[in-house]
């Protein structure tokens, strides 16, 4: 799917995060499983990830996120008409991770609640969806929250997979606004023949009629998830930026979903984008799946890099395996 948004009328105006306060450095990882903080930084780019405790779920980062949204931009949530809940790691299968947020920030009766599932391309897919509500006239304010509690479906004796996930929240507020909309144009793509080689075991024994490892826990093949990333990305940014007449070098800022460096210096060198201008927020946090692309946001308007006015895209990809590439104006 792709789609011009030429008559965006969603702005978005608010941006918070939260990560738990626990630190795991590699130098913790090293005395867990065999490997050293040297592979892991250059294999990654990840240096330390957060961890919540244990009896903190992804509700609680997500509440934390939108309180730290609040009293960055003294925002209202009384006209909050809907929230989405972008996660991999909801605290149960039912009642959703946006509900029992919905409920703890008391939000109005009115407002709408929902989860999605799109593992690391769930927050960019939560965005087109906001924009959509909002464009439709359906809502006025959404807020859009990506989260992940990813350690609790870590198997902490696989090495290949648990050097790379931790735990985060963070959330925007998109709300109405048709003189300074924040949405140009987004592709999708989806192939879930792939979806194999990056999954975590529910109530089904197979995924795409293949045998599964049935742990709860994630399972990778990182080699395999690693090239289709990488491929995905190359095949689809182009096009995208010229059916707005644009380059690669018309971006101020690119954010992909922070998985690993490689990946992004690999997507970078093919389509030509300095990596000077990539916000990566795995370096401290690890790949937060949902919560990547707004920390690395958040983490970017704060180091003074990322500025009202700045052309922007956003790059999700994961398990699925699934895509959503979304250009944007930074409107904050
Ligand atoms: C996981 C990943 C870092 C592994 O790096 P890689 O260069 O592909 O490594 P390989 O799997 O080829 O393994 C190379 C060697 O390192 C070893 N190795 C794997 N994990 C290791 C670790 N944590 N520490 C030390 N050695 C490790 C392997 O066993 C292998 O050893 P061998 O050659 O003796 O068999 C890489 O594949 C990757 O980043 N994939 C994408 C993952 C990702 O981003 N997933 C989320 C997408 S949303």
């Amino acid at each position: 799917m792709t789609s011009a948004i030429p008559v965006s009328q969603a702005r978005i105006s608010a941006i918070g995060t939260h990560v738990p306060e626990r630190v795991l450095t590699n130098r913790d990882l090293e005395r867990l499983v065999e490997t050293s903080d040297e592979w892991i930084v250059q294999r990654t780019g990840i240096h330390e990830r957060r961890i919540a405790a244990n009896d903190e779920f992804t509700s609680d980062l997500c509440v934390k996120a939108v309180e730290n949204l609040v009293e960055r931009h003294q925002v209202r949530l009384a006209d909050i008409d809907f929230v989405i809940v972008s996660t991999a790691t909801p605290d149960a299968p039912f009642p959703s991770v946006a509900s029992q947020v919905h409920h703890r920030l008391g939000l109005s009766r009115t407002a709408g609640a929902i989860d999605i599932s799109a593992a690391c391309a769930g927050f960019v897919h939560g965005l087109n969806m906001a924009n959509a509500l909002i464009t439709s006239e359906q809502c006025r304010k959404v807020l859009v929250i990506g989260a992940e509690t990813l350690s609790k479906i870590t198997d902490y004796t696989d090495r290949t997979t648990c050097i790379l996930f931790g735990d985060a929240a963070g959330a925007v507020l998109v709300e109405h606004d048709s003189k300074e909309p924040s949405f140009i144009r987004s592709v999708s793509t989806t192939d879930g023949s792939a979806g194999i080689h990056l999954y975590c075991s529910g109530i089904a024994d197979r995924i795409g009629g293949k045998p599964i490892l049935r742990n709860g826990k994630l399972v990778q093949n990182g080699r395999e998830v690693f090239k289709i990333a990488v491929h995905t990305l190359v095949r689809e940014i182009p096009p995208l930026l010229a059916e707005e007449g644009l380059t690669p070098g018309d971006l101020d800022l690119f954010v992909p979903h922070s998985a690993n460096i490689r990946i992004i210096e690999a997507v970078c060198s093919r389509i030509g984008i300095p990596m000077e201008k990539v916000l990566f927020s795995a370096t401290r946090y690890g790949n937060t799946s949902s919560a990547s692309i707004p920390l690395a946001l958040k983490d970017g308007m704060d180091a003074g890099k990322l500025k009202r006015g700045d052309l922007v895209l956003l790059s999700g990809f994961g398990g699925g395996f699934v895509h959503t590439s979304t250009l944007i104006r930074w409107t904050i």
